[in-house]
């Protein structure tokens, strides 16, 4: 039985050219049990007309704020409280807005003020107008306040356009809304996570560093948070908002990563390393800016940088140790050799390279351990993230070797 099965999903649709996805996606929920009641706004009735809706769903579909047949010509409370879920798909970002201020001028508004479920946006617009500060804004506080924002993902965009801001597919939010109803696969349980690259200082205004975005270990932290467990995330600087109940270290250099990480990992049941962590640094930091010399070229004395993952692999008792890998070539062998030399429980490796691997791009995960491998994806690494989550709270799960009495 699906997880959405008998599950009642309130589904808001705003104006946008991704409203006739919003169409496939409530196919979706019915097909899995869930069932869907739609509010649609105005400007969406301009894009699909609430038949659709209305035969895709089975239920008459909801547009006015004053509802005549509603008991007290309270609709948008008797909504509210019906609803287990409310997902805005697609969420314009003149709704984002509204939300984020609190209107409630209109139904899905007046439904998302007054609903104490969980709300959950994906937002879908022209990239200009996600990646503009006022959106942003938005957002951040929607986070705060504790809504889910699903994606966006980039790509092509109906304005013909490219970039990020295109909503989420059908299946992907299907999948979004089962973890958001689903069961609590890490309740109880603490994960520390390690996200986005390291900076290593040559000199004040010169560093070392990588391509890593953090948009891998922000999916893991935000999944991880979703399923129940408390999260504290040691970020590397990258430019990202915090994601809904997550704890945030911030940290430049690996050094001041693994301090953090000391500092945290008696707590931790789960450990996941997906930072980018950098494995040398400048053997010396000069106090002031290089100067250019004479000479042709310059050679530059690296020191090794502890390895973090290594370490939280070797306490006892430790955590749940998690790596990732990233690999330009021989993916799995080296993966697993990674895994050895470390000591982690689970290795999960991936291609990197120029456009790959690194940032807004899909991915595919292969997870390697004592049982053999998987692979994830090719997948929007919020789906990865999901799908890596349910895979270490299923590993929890299984008796140990240890357990079963049985021999390496
Ligand atoms: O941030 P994004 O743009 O989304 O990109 C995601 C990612 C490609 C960075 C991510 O998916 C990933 O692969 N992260 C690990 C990158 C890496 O440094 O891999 P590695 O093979 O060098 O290191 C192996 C493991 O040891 C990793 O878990 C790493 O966090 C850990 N490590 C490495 C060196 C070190 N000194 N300390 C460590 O803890």
């Amino acid at each position: 039985m699906s997880g959405l099965a008998e599950r009642r999903i309130l589904l808001g649709v705003t104006g946008g050219i991704a409203a006739y996805k919003a169409a496939e996606f409530t196919r979706l929920l019915t097909k899995a049990g869930a069932q869907v009641r739609v509010v649609m706004t105005r400007a969406a009735q301009d894009f699909v007309g609430p038949l659709t809706f209305q035969a895709l769903s089975g239920e008459k579909v909801h547009t006015d704020l004053l509802d005549p047949d509603a008991e007290a010509a309270m609709g948008h409370i008797e909504l509210a409280r019906w609803a287990d879920l409310v997902i805005v798909a697609p969420a314009s970002a003149d709704c984002i807005a509204r939300l984020a201020h609190g209107h409630a001028d209109d139904l899905l508004t007046t439904i998302c003020l007054a609903t104490e479920s969980p709300l959950a946006v994906a937002p879908a617009m022209n990239q200009v107008m996600w990646a503009h500060p006022a959106t942003a804004e938005n957002v951040e506080r929607l986070r705060t306040r504790g809504v889910t924002i699903l994606g966006p993902a980039s790509g092509d965009q109906a304005c013909g356009e490219t970039g990020s801001g295109r909503m989420r597919e059908p299946a992907e939010l299907l999948g979004d809304c089962t973890e958001l109803l689903g069961p609590r696969l890490l309740a109880g349980q603490h994960v520390l996570i390690t996200a986005g690259p390291t900076r290593e200082a040559l000199d004040p205004v010169r560093y070392l560093s990588n391509h890593s975005s953090g948009r891998m270990g922000f999916a893991i932290a935000a999944s991880a948070a979703r399923a129940g467990a408390r999260v504290t995330l040691v970020s590397g600087p990258v430019e990202r908002s915090t994601p809904a109940g997550v704890e945030r270290i911030d940290v430049d250099s690996a050094r001041a990563m693994q301090t953090a990480v000391e500092t945290h990992i008696d707590a931790a049941d789960i450990f996941i390393a997906t930072a980018a962590v950098a494995d040398y640094r400048p053997s010396e930091v000069a106090e002031r800016k290089i100067k250019k010399g004479d000479e042709d070229g310059r050679t530059l004395a690296l020191a090794r940088n502890p390895d973090i993952l290594a370490a939280v692999c070797a306490r006892s008792p430790r955590p749940y140790c998690v790596g990732f890998a990233a690999e330009t070539d021989a993916v799995a062998e080296n993966a697993q050799a990674k895994r050895r030399s470390k000591g982690a429980d689970l290795i999960c490796a991936n291609t990197v390279g120029a456009g790959i691997g690194f940032g807004d791009v899909e991915s595919t995960l292969e997870l390697f351990d004592d049982h053999g491998s998987v692979r994830l994806g090719p997948a929007d690494k919020e789906t990865l993230a999901r799908e890596l989550i349910g895979a270490i709270a299923e590993r929890l799960s299984a008796p140990s070797r240890e357990q079963r009495n049985e021999t390496p």
